[in-house]
Protein backbone atom coordinates (compact mmCIF):
# COMPACT_ATOMS: atom_id res chain seq x y z
CA UNK A 1 0.00 0.00 0.00
CA UNK A 2 1.12 3.58 -0.81
CA UNK A 3 0.90 6.84 1.23
CA UNK A 4 0.87 10.11 0.25
CA UNK A 5 -0.13 13.04 2.77
CA UNK A 6 -1.07 16.46 1.17
CA UNK A 7 -1.21 20.02 3.22
CA UNK A 8 -3.85 22.30 2.64
CA UNK A 9 -1.55 24.56 0.24
CA UNK A 10 -2.53 20.91 -2.11
CA UNK A 11 1.55 20.00 -1.42
CA UNK A 12 3.11 16.70 -0.78
CA UNK A 13 4.52 16.41 2.44
CA UNK A 14 5.35 13.00 3.00
CA UNK A 15 5.21 9.51 0.99
CA UNK A 16 5.94 6.38 2.11
CA UNK A 17 8.58 3.79 0.56
CA UNK A 18 6.09 1.84 -0.90
CA UNK A 19 5.13 4.88 -2.92
CA UNK A 20 8.83 5.24 -4.23
CA UNK A 21 8.66 1.90 -5.06
CA UNK A 22 5.82 1.93 -7.06
CA UNK A 23 6.09 5.66 -9.21
CA UNK A 24 10.04 5.18 -9.39
CA UNK A 25 10.16 8.90 -7.57
CA UNK A 26 12.57 9.43 -4.46
CA UNK A 27 11.18 11.15 -1.33
CA UNK A 28 12.88 14.39 -1.93
CA UNK A 29 11.83 14.86 -5.85
CA UNK A 30 7.79 15.14 -4.46
CA UNK A 31 7.61 16.26 -1.22
CA UNK A 32 6.96 19.83 -1.73
CA UNK A 33 5.30 19.48 -5.11
CA UNK A 34 1.42 19.51 -6.39
CA UNK A 35 0.44 16.24 -5.48
CA UNK A 36 -2.59 17.07 -7.93
CA UNK A 37 0.52 17.12 -10.55
CA UNK A 38 1.07 13.27 -9.70
CA UNK A 39 -1.87 12.41 -11.12
CA UNK A 40 -2.82 11.77 -15.08
CA UNK A 41 -5.46 12.98 -16.97
CA UNK A 42 -7.60 16.13 -16.59
CA UNK A 43 -10.94 14.48 -15.46
CA UNK A 44 -8.70 12.48 -12.58
CA UNK A 45 -6.90 15.89 -11.72
CA UNK A 46 -10.33 17.64 -11.62
CA UNK A 47 -11.85 15.05 -9.31
CA UNK A 48 -9.14 14.38 -6.62
CA UNK A 49 -8.86 17.74 -6.08
CA UNK A 50 -12.50 18.55 -6.09
CA UNK A 51 -11.97 15.40 -3.35
CA UNK A 52 -9.10 17.45 -1.14
CA UNK A 53 -10.76 20.43 -0.82
CA UNK A 54 -14.24 19.35 0.25
CA UNK A 55 -12.24 17.59 3.03
CA UNK A 56 -10.22 20.67 4.05
CA UNK A 57 -13.69 21.98 4.01
CA UNK A 58 -15.27 19.22 6.46
CA UNK A 59 -18.00 18.79 4.04
CA UNK A 60 -16.65 14.93 3.50
CA UNK A 61 -13.92 12.66 4.97
CA UNK A 62 -12.96 9.06 4.18
CA UNK A 63 -13.41 9.14 0.83
CA UNK A 64 -12.98 6.18 -1.82
CA UNK A 65 -12.06 6.64 -5.45
CA UNK A 66 -9.85 5.89 -7.99
CA UNK A 67 -7.38 7.71 -10.21
CA UNK A 68 -4.42 7.13 -12.35
CA UNK A 69 -0.75 7.70 -10.58
CA UNK A 70 2.02 8.78 -13.36
CA UNK A 71 5.03 6.94 -12.81
CA UNK A 72 8.66 8.67 -13.12
CA UNK A 73 8.97 6.33 -16.68
CA UNK A 74 5.45 8.28 -17.69
CA UNK A 75 3.61 4.90 -16.85
CA UNK A 76 0.32 5.12 -16.16
CA UNK A 77 -0.78 3.13 -12.94
CA UNK A 78 -4.44 2.77 -11.50
CA UNK A 79 -4.76 3.68 -7.96
CA UNK A 80 -7.70 2.72 -5.65
CA UNK A 81 -7.67 5.35 -2.70
CA UNK A 82 -8.89 6.61 0.35
CA UNK A 83 -8.53 9.78 1.66
CA UNK A 84 -8.84 10.90 5.33
CA UNK A 85 -7.99 13.91 7.06
CA UNK A 86 -5.37 13.53 10.05
CA UNK A 87 -4.78 16.51 12.56
CA UNK A 88 -2.09 15.60 15.03
CA UNK A 89 -1.31 18.02 18.10
CA UNK A 90 0.23 21.54 17.13
CA UNK A 91 0.60 20.08 13.80
CA UNK A 92 -1.39 21.45 10.72
CA UNK A 93 -4.07 18.76 9.29
CA UNK A 94 -2.88 16.57 6.40
CA UNK A 95 -5.25 14.47 4.00
CA UNK A 96 -3.56 10.62 4.38
CA UNK A 97 -4.08 9.18 0.93
CA UNK A 98 -3.86 5.20 1.25
CA UNK A 99 -3.67 3.88 -2.44
CA UNK A 100 -4.17 0.28 -3.69
CA UNK A 101 -2.45 -0.51 -7.40
CA UNK A 102 -5.55 -2.11 -9.31
CA UNK A 103 -3.91 -1.46 -12.33
CA UNK A 104 -3.40 -6.01 -13.57
CA UNK A 105 -6.92 -6.28 -11.61
CA UNK A 106 -8.61 -3.39 -14.30
CA UNK A 107 -6.54 -4.86 -16.87
CA UNK A 108 -7.12 -8.59 -16.66
CA UNK A 109 -11.05 -7.43 -16.13
CA UNK A 110 -10.96 -5.25 -19.39
CA UNK A 111 -9.46 -8.70 -20.84
CA UNK A 112 -12.13 -10.85 -19.59
CA UNK A 113 -14.67 -8.55 -20.99
CA UNK A 114 -13.02 -8.15 -24.26
CA UNK A 115 -12.63 -12.27 -24.45
CA UNK A 116 -16.66 -12.13 -23.82
CA UNK A 117 -17.25 -9.78 -26.63
CA UNK A 118 -14.69 -11.83 -29.12
CA UNK A 119 -16.50 -15.10 -28.24
CA UNK A 120 -20.33 -13.26 -28.15
CA UNK A 121 -19.21 -12.64 -32.14
CA UNK A 122 -17.66 -15.94 -32.61
CA UNK A 123 -20.94 -17.29 -31.38
CA UNK A 124 -23.03 -15.02 -33.79
CA UNK A 125 -20.61 -15.52 -36.24
CA UNK A 126 -21.31 -19.57 -36.04
CA UNK A 127 -25.30 -18.95 -36.27
CA UNK A 128 -24.97 -17.67 -39.32
CA UNK A 129 -23.36 -20.10 -41.07
CA UNK A 130 -25.89 -22.81 -39.80
CA UNK A 131 -28.85 -20.80 -40.40
CA UNK A 132 -28.70 -18.19 -42.87
CA UNK A 133 -28.04 -19.08 -46.74
CA UNK A 134 -27.48 -15.81 -48.45
CA UNK A 135 -24.65 -13.69 -48.37
CA UNK A 136 -23.41 -15.84 -45.69
CA UNK A 137 -20.49 -14.16 -46.11
CA UNK A 138 -20.82 -10.58 -46.43
CA UNK A 139 -23.21 -10.83 -42.84
CA UNK A 140 -19.88 -12.18 -41.49
CA UNK A 141 -18.12 -9.62 -42.63
CA UNK A 142 -19.81 -7.26 -41.05
CA UNK A 143 -19.48 -8.72 -38.01
CA UNK A 144 -16.01 -8.97 -38.37
CA UNK A 145 -15.44 -5.49 -39.22
CA UNK A 146 -17.12 -4.23 -36.17
CA UNK A 147 -15.74 -6.38 -33.60
CA UNK A 148 -11.84 -5.89 -34.31
CA UNK A 149 -9.25 -3.79 -36.34
CA UNK A 150 -9.15 -5.03 -39.44
CA UNK A 151 -9.09 -3.35 -43.30
CA UNK A 152 -9.93 -6.33 -45.46
CA UNK A 153 -11.48 -10.09 -45.93
CA UNK A 154 -10.82 -12.10 -48.76
CA UNK A 155 -12.16 -15.79 -49.45
CA UNK A 156 -9.83 -16.83 -52.71
CA UNK A 157 -11.19 -19.76 -54.10
CA UNK A 158 -9.19 -21.80 -56.37
CA UNK A 159 -9.40 -24.42 -59.44
CA UNK A 160 -6.15 -25.76 -61.28
CA UNK A 161 -7.33 -26.51 -64.71
CA UNK A 162 -4.45 -28.15 -67.09
CA UNK A 163 -1.70 -25.40 -66.38
CA UNK A 164 -4.20 -22.56 -65.29
CA UNK A 165 -5.07 -21.29 -61.98
CA UNK A 166 -9.20 -20.12 -61.80
CA UNK A 167 -9.43 -17.78 -58.75
CA UNK A 168 -12.36 -16.53 -57.84
CA UNK A 169 -11.40 -13.71 -55.43
CA UNK A 170 -14.22 -12.21 -53.08
CA UNK A 171 -13.28 -9.03 -51.39
CA UNK A 172 -15.06 -7.54 -48.44
CA UNK A 173 -13.82 -4.29 -47.16
CA UNK A 174 -14.29 -1.97 -44.50
CA UNK A 175 -16.73 0.48 -45.72
CA UNK A 176 -19.33 -2.20 -47.29
CA UNK A 177 -18.36 -2.81 -50.44
CA UNK A 178 -17.86 -6.30 -51.70
CA UNK A 179 -16.54 -7.41 -55.17
CA UNK A 180 -16.08 -10.54 -56.53
CA UNK A 181 -12.83 -11.05 -59.43
CA UNK A 182 -12.05 -14.09 -61.26
CA UNK A 183 -8.19 -14.59 -62.54
CA UNK A 184 -7.05 -16.98 -64.65
CA UNK A 185 -3.32 -17.21 -63.87
CA UNK A 186 0.02 -19.72 -65.29
CA UNK A 187 0.41 -22.02 -62.48
CA UNK A 188 3.77 -22.37 -64.37
CA UNK A 189 4.79 -18.70 -62.93
CA UNK A 190 7.13 -18.60 -60.49
CA UNK A 191 5.41 -16.52 -57.70
CA UNK A 192 1.79 -18.18 -58.56
CA UNK A 193 3.25 -21.36 -58.20
CA UNK A 194 5.30 -20.46 -54.84
CA UNK A 195 2.16 -18.70 -53.25
CA UNK A 196 0.24 -22.26 -53.76
CA UNK A 197 2.87 -24.34 -52.09
CA UNK A 198 3.22 -22.22 -49.15
CA UNK A 199 0.32 -22.29 -48.77
CA UNK A 200 0.12 -26.20 -49.05
CA UNK A 201 2.75 -26.69 -46.94
CA UNK A 202 0.63 -24.51 -44.11
CA UNK A 203 -2.49 -24.14 -42.55
CA UNK A 204 -1.92 -21.21 -41.13
CA UNK A 205 0.47 -18.01 -42.65
CA UNK A 206 0.76 -15.54 -40.08
CA UNK A 207 2.88 -12.49 -41.16
CA UNK A 208 2.79 -9.37 -38.43
CA UNK A 209 4.84 -6.87 -40.06
CA UNK A 210 5.57 -7.57 -43.83
CA UNK A 211 8.59 -4.59 -44.00
CA UNK A 212 10.87 -7.74 -41.57
CA UNK A 213 10.17 -10.31 -44.19
CA UNK A 214 13.41 -11.49 -45.82
CA UNK A 215 13.46 -11.72 -49.43
CA UNK A 216 12.90 -15.55 -49.48
CA UNK A 217 9.33 -14.87 -48.99
CA UNK A 218 8.70 -13.97 -53.44
CA UNK A 219 5.46 -11.91 -52.75
CA UNK A 220 6.90 -9.20 -50.29
CA UNK A 221 7.30 -6.81 -53.06
CA UNK A 222 3.91 -7.00 -54.07
CA UNK A 223 2.62 -7.18 -50.48
CA UNK A 224 4.53 -3.67 -49.98
CA UNK A 225 3.30 -2.22 -53.32
CA UNK A 226 -0.54 -2.96 -52.06
CA UNK A 227 0.04 -1.10 -48.84
CA UNK A 228 -0.54 -4.54 -46.30
CA UNK A 229 0.96 -4.54 -43.22
CA UNK A 230 0.28 -7.71 -41.69
CA UNK A 231 -1.74 -10.59 -43.16
CA UNK A 232 -3.39 -13.60 -41.70
CA UNK A 233 -4.13 -16.74 -44.12
CA UNK A 234 -6.01 -19.46 -43.49
CA UNK A 235 -5.68 -22.35 -46.54
CA UNK A 236 -8.13 -25.11 -47.27
CA UNK A 237 -6.55 -28.36 -48.77
CA UNK A 238 -8.24 -31.22 -49.85
CA UNK A 239 -6.15 -34.40 -50.16
CA UNK A 240 -3.37 -32.42 -50.75
CA UNK A 241 -5.17 -29.68 -53.19
CA UNK A 242 -5.35 -26.43 -52.14
CA UNK A 243 -9.23 -25.63 -52.81
CA UNK A 244 -9.40 -22.25 -50.91
CA UNK A 245 -7.40 -19.48 -48.93
CA UNK A 246 -9.28 -17.17 -46.52
CA UNK A 247 -7.32 -14.11 -46.30
CA UNK A 248 -7.23 -11.25 -43.49
CA UNK A 249 -5.33 -7.97 -43.83
CA UNK A 250 -4.11 -4.64 -42.42
CA UNK A 251 -2.93 -1.63 -44.43
CA UNK A 252 -0.20 0.58 -43.63
CA UNK A 253 -2.01 3.46 -42.92
CA UNK A 254 -3.94 1.79 -39.95
CA UNK A 255 -2.58 3.36 -36.59
CA UNK A 256 -3.07 0.27 -34.87
CA UNK A 257 -1.18 -3.43 -34.68
CA UNK A 258 -3.44 -6.77 -33.92
CA UNK A 259 -3.49 -7.78 -30.11
CA UNK A 260 -2.87 -11.09 -29.31
CA UNK A 261 -6.51 -11.60 -28.48
CA UNK A 262 -7.31 -10.67 -32.09
CA UNK A 263 -4.81 -12.81 -33.81
CA UNK A 264 -6.39 -15.59 -31.75
CA UNK A 265 -10.12 -14.45 -32.86
CA UNK A 266 -8.97 -13.85 -36.29
CA UNK A 267 -7.27 -17.67 -36.47
CA UNK A 268 -10.85 -18.64 -34.94
CA UNK A 269 -12.77 -17.29 -37.56
CA UNK A 270 -10.65 -18.42 -40.16
CA UNK A 271 -11.05 -22.18 -39.41
CA UNK A 272 -15.04 -21.89 -39.10
CA UNK A 273 -15.28 -20.13 -42.61
CA UNK A 274 -12.70 -23.10 -43.90
CA UNK A 275 -15.05 -25.69 -42.65
CA UNK A 276 -17.97 -23.47 -44.42
CA UNK A 277 -16.11 -23.37 -47.66
CA UNK A 278 -15.66 -27.25 -47.25
CA UNK A 279 -18.95 -27.99 -46.59
CA UNK A 280 -19.57 -25.81 -49.56
CA UNK A 281 -16.71 -27.05 -51.78
CA UNK A 282 -17.85 -31.02 -51.01
CA UNK A 283 -21.55 -29.90 -51.75
CA UNK A 284 -20.99 -28.64 -55.40
CA UNK A 285 -19.27 -31.81 -56.12
CA UNK A 286 -22.03 -33.81 -54.58
CA UNK A 287 -24.33 -31.72 -57.03
CA UNK A 288 -22.12 -31.77 -60.32
CA UNK A 289 -22.10 -35.82 -59.67
CA UNK A 290 -25.42 -35.83 -59.39
CA UNK A 291 -26.12 -33.76 -62.87
CA UNK A 292 -23.83 -35.76 -64.40
CA UNK A 293 -25.18 -38.74 -63.71
CA UNK A 294 -29.11 -37.53 -64.65
CA UNK A 295 -27.42 -35.94 -68.10
CA UNK A 296 -25.95 -39.24 -68.35
CA UNK A 297 -28.63 -41.49 -67.75
CA UNK A 298 -30.92 -39.43 -69.35
CA UNK A 299 -28.87 -39.77 -72.66
CA UNK A 300 -29.14 -43.57 -72.21
CA UNK A 301 -32.49 -43.98 -73.48
CA UNK A 302 -31.04 -42.13 -76.58
CA UNK A 303 -29.62 -45.49 -77.89
CA UNK A 304 -33.52 -47.02 -77.60
CA UNK A 305 -34.50 -43.48 -79.23
CA UNK A 306 -33.69 -41.11 -80.80
CA UNK A 307 -36.57 -38.98 -80.10
CA UNK A 308 -37.04 -39.82 -76.54
CA UNK A 309 -33.57 -38.25 -75.71
CA UNK A 310 -34.19 -34.76 -77.04
CA UNK A 311 -37.97 -34.61 -76.05
CA UNK A 312 -36.81 -35.24 -72.14
CA UNK A 313 -34.15 -32.21 -72.56
CA UNK A 314 -36.71 -30.18 -74.08
CA UNK A 315 -39.73 -31.01 -71.50
CA UNK A 316 -37.31 -30.34 -68.70
CA UNK A 317 -36.74 -26.66 -69.76
CA UNK A 318 -40.18 -26.10 -70.40
CA UNK A 319 -41.08 -27.91 -67.17
CA UNK A 320 -38.41 -26.09 -65.58
CA UNK A 321 -39.60 -22.11 -66.75
CA UNK A 322 -42.84 -22.87 -66.01
CA UNK A 323 -42.19 -24.02 -62.21
CA UNK A 324 -40.08 -20.67 -61.93
CA UNK A 325 -43.43 -18.55 -63.34
CA UNK A 326 -45.13 -20.00 -60.40
CA UNK A 327 -42.84 -19.40 -58.13
CA UNK A 328 -42.07 -22.74 -56.30
CA UNK A 329 -39.00 -23.14 -54.06
CA UNK A 330 -35.75 -23.63 -55.42
CA UNK A 331 -36.11 -27.58 -54.05
CA UNK A 332 -39.12 -27.98 -56.12
CA UNK A 333 -37.83 -26.85 -59.47
CA UNK A 334 -34.53 -28.57 -59.06
CA UNK A 335 -37.06 -32.06 -58.62
CA UNK A 336 -38.98 -30.78 -61.56
CA UNK A 337 -35.71 -30.36 -63.49
CA UNK A 338 -34.39 -33.84 -62.40
CA UNK A 339 -38.13 -35.87 -63.08
CA UNK A 340 -38.57 -34.23 -66.02
CA UNK A 341 -35.06 -35.29 -68.05
CA UNK A 342 -35.78 -38.84 -66.64
CA UNK A 343 -39.52 -38.88 -67.04
CA UNK A 344 -39.48 -41.05 -70.37
CA UNK A 345 -36.33 -43.35 -69.08
CA UNK A 346 -39.13 -46.48 -68.45
CA UNK A 347 -39.05 -46.90 -72.59
CA UNK A 348 -35.84 -48.37 -72.60
CA UNK A 349 -37.72 -51.37 -71.76
CA UNK A 350 -40.56 -50.80 -74.30
CA UNK A 351 -39.46 -52.56 -77.87
CA UNK A 352 -37.87 -50.33 -80.16
CA UNK A 353 -40.09 -51.13 -82.74
CA UNK A 354 -43.32 -50.05 -80.88
CA UNK A 355 -41.86 -46.58 -79.87
CA UNK A 356 -40.35 -45.86 -83.56
CA UNK A 357 -43.37 -47.31 -85.67
CA UNK A 358 -44.67 -45.21 -87.97
CA UNK A 359 -48.61 -44.57 -88.55
CA UNK A 360 -50.88 -46.09 -85.75
CA UNK A 361 -50.01 -48.29 -82.80
CA UNK A 362 -52.56 -50.75 -81.87
CA UNK A 363 -54.04 -51.47 -78.22
CA UNK A 364 -51.67 -54.30 -77.26
CA UNK A 365 -49.07 -51.88 -78.38
CA UNK A 366 -50.38 -48.36 -76.43
CA UNK A 367 -50.81 -50.61 -73.23
CA UNK A 368 -47.34 -51.89 -73.56
CA UNK A 369 -46.09 -48.25 -74.17
CA UNK A 370 -48.32 -47.39 -70.85
CA UNK A 371 -45.83 -49.22 -68.74
CA UNK A 372 -43.01 -47.22 -69.38
CA UNK A 373 -44.30 -44.96 -66.01
CA UNK A 374 -43.95 -48.38 -64.04
CA UNK A 375 -40.68 -48.74 -65.43
CA UNK A 376 -39.06 -45.53 -64.59
CA UNK A 377 -40.72 -45.27 -61.28
CA UNK A 378 -38.85 -49.07 -60.50
CA UNK A 379 -35.47 -47.73 -61.92
CA UNK A 380 -35.17 -44.08 -60.17
CA UNK A 381 -36.57 -45.45 -56.80
CA UNK A 382 -33.24 -46.96 -56.43
CA UNK A 383 -31.14 -44.17 -56.40
CA UNK A 384 -30.94 -42.33 -53.54
CA UNK A 385 -32.36 -38.52 -54.67
CA UNK A 386 -33.13 -35.97 -52.19
CA UNK A 387 -36.85 -35.57 -54.12
CA UNK A 388 -39.40 -37.96 -54.80
CA UNK A 389 -37.71 -38.24 -57.79
CA UNK A 390 -39.16 -42.10 -58.67
CA UNK A 391 -43.24 -40.74 -57.88
CA UNK A 392 -43.03 -37.61 -60.23
CA UNK A 393 -41.88 -39.47 -62.99
CA UNK A 394 -45.00 -42.60 -62.13
CA UNK A 395 -47.57 -39.92 -62.37
CA UNK A 396 -46.52 -37.55 -65.56
CA UNK A 397 -48.93 -39.42 -67.75
CA UNK A 398 -51.90 -38.96 -64.83
CA UNK A 399 -54.82 -36.08 -65.42
CA UNK A 400 -56.60 -34.23 -62.49
CA UNK A 401 -59.85 -36.32 -63.78
CA UNK A 402 -58.72 -39.15 -63.56
CA UNK A 403 -58.73 -39.76 -67.10
CA UNK A 404 -54.63 -40.70 -67.26
CA UNK A 405 -52.47 -43.34 -66.64
CA UNK A 406 -51.03 -45.85 -64.95
CA UNK A 407 -53.12 -45.22 -62.21
CA UNK A 408 -55.96 -42.74 -62.98
CA UNK A 409 -55.32 -40.35 -60.03
CA UNK A 410 -57.19 -37.54 -59.58
CA UNK A 411 -56.43 -33.87 -58.65
CA UNK A 412 -55.12 -33.74 -55.48
CA UNK A 413 -53.47 -37.10 -55.41
CA UNK A 414 -51.01 -35.56 -58.31
CA UNK A 415 -48.25 -34.34 -57.46
CA UNK A 416 -48.11 -30.47 -58.49
CA UNK A 417 -44.53 -31.24 -59.91
CA UNK A 418 -45.97 -34.24 -62.35
CA UNK A 419 -49.11 -31.61 -63.13
CA UNK A 420 -46.33 -29.89 -64.14
CA UNK A 421 -44.27 -32.03 -66.56
CA UNK A 422 -47.58 -33.27 -68.01
CA UNK A 423 -48.37 -29.94 -69.76
CA UNK A 424 -44.66 -29.87 -70.99
CA UNK A 425 -44.82 -33.14 -71.97
CA UNK A 426 -47.72 -32.67 -74.55
CA UNK A 427 -47.05 -29.79 -75.65
CA UNK A 428 -43.14 -30.15 -76.63
CA UNK A 429 -44.29 -33.81 -77.90
CA UNK A 430 -47.22 -31.81 -79.69
CA UNK A 431 -44.73 -29.57 -81.30
CA UNK A 432 -41.95 -32.01 -82.39
CA UNK A 433 -42.42 -34.37 -85.31
CA UNK A 434 -42.66 -37.90 -84.29
CA UNK A 435 -42.36 -40.89 -86.48
CA UNK A 436 -45.72 -41.35 -86.59
CA UNK A 437 -46.94 -37.84 -88.04
CA UNK A 438 -45.92 -34.53 -88.36
CA UNK A 439 -45.11 -31.16 -85.94
CA UNK A 440 -48.43 -29.92 -84.89
CA UNK A 441 -46.60 -26.68 -83.87
CA UNK A 442 -47.14 -24.35 -81.16
CA UNK A 443 -50.87 -22.81 -81.97
CA UNK A 444 -52.19 -26.53 -81.94
CA UNK A 445 -50.38 -27.29 -78.60
CA UNK A 446 -51.33 -24.25 -76.64
CA UNK A 447 -55.06 -24.86 -77.87
CA UNK A 448 -54.69 -28.48 -76.90
CA UNK A 449 -53.79 -27.64 -73.06
CA UNK A 450 -56.04 -24.38 -72.91
CA UNK A 451 -58.89 -26.58 -74.02
CA UNK A 452 -58.27 -28.80 -71.52
CA UNK A 453 -57.21 -26.67 -68.48
CA UNK A 454 -59.23 -27.44 -65.12
CA UNK A 455 -60.36 -30.90 -66.69
CA UNK A 456 -57.07 -32.84 -67.59
CA UNK A 457 -54.39 -29.98 -66.80
CA UNK A 458 -54.05 -28.15 -63.54
CA UNK A 459 -55.33 -24.52 -64.80
CA UNK A 460 -51.90 -22.85 -62.65
CA UNK A 461 -50.22 -24.76 -64.89
CA UNK A 462 -51.60 -24.10 -68.29
CA UNK A 463 -51.73 -20.29 -66.96
CA UNK A 464 -48.01 -20.19 -66.51
CA UNK A 465 -47.59 -22.30 -69.38
CA UNK A 466 -49.46 -19.67 -71.91
CA UNK A 467 -48.01 -16.94 -70.16
CA UNK A 468 -44.34 -18.35 -71.05
CA UNK A 469 -45.30 -18.70 -74.53
CA UNK A 470 -47.77 -15.56 -75.24
CA UNK A 471 -46.05 -12.99 -73.09
CA UNK A 472 -42.61 -13.84 -72.38
CA UNK A 473 -41.32 -14.69 -75.81
CA UNK A 474 -40.62 -17.96 -74.48
CA UNK A 475 -39.49 -20.97 -77.27
CA UNK A 476 -38.18 -24.48 -76.96
CA UNK A 477 -34.51 -25.06 -77.43
CA UNK A 478 -32.84 -26.96 -79.72
CA UNK A 479 -31.32 -29.76 -78.56
CA UNK A 480 -28.13 -31.22 -80.04
CA UNK A 481 -28.96 -34.48 -81.69
CA UNK A 482 -32.68 -33.02 -82.23
CA UNK A 483 -33.80 -34.51 -85.15
CA UNK A 484 -36.83 -32.21 -85.96
FE1 LIG B 1 -44.01 -40.28 -70.94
Amino acid sequence: MSFIKTNKDYKTTSINNYFEFLTGFKKEEVIGKDTIELMSGKEYKKNIYNILKNIFEGKNNDVYSESSLLTKDGEEKLIAWKDSLVVTGEMEPVILSIGIDITEKKKSEKKIKRNLELESSLNEIRNIIEFRDFDKFKSIAEILFSTINIDRFEIIEYETKLNNFHRDIYEYSKDGKTSLKKEIVSSTSESISWVKNTLLKNNTIEVLNVSKLDSSFKIKDFLLRNNIRSFITISLIIKNELYAAITFNLFDNNDKDWLECDIEYIKKVGIILKNELRNIIQFKKVEKTLNDTVNTLSSVVQMRDAYTSSHQMRVSNLAVSIAKKMNLSDEKIKNIEVASKLHDIGKINIPGEILSKPGKINDLEFSLIKEHCKYGYNILQKIDFEGPIAEIVYQHHERIDGSGYPRGLKNKEILLESKIIAVSDVVEAMMSHRPYRKALGIKKALKEIDEFSGIKFDKDVVDACLDLFNNDNYNLPKINGDFN
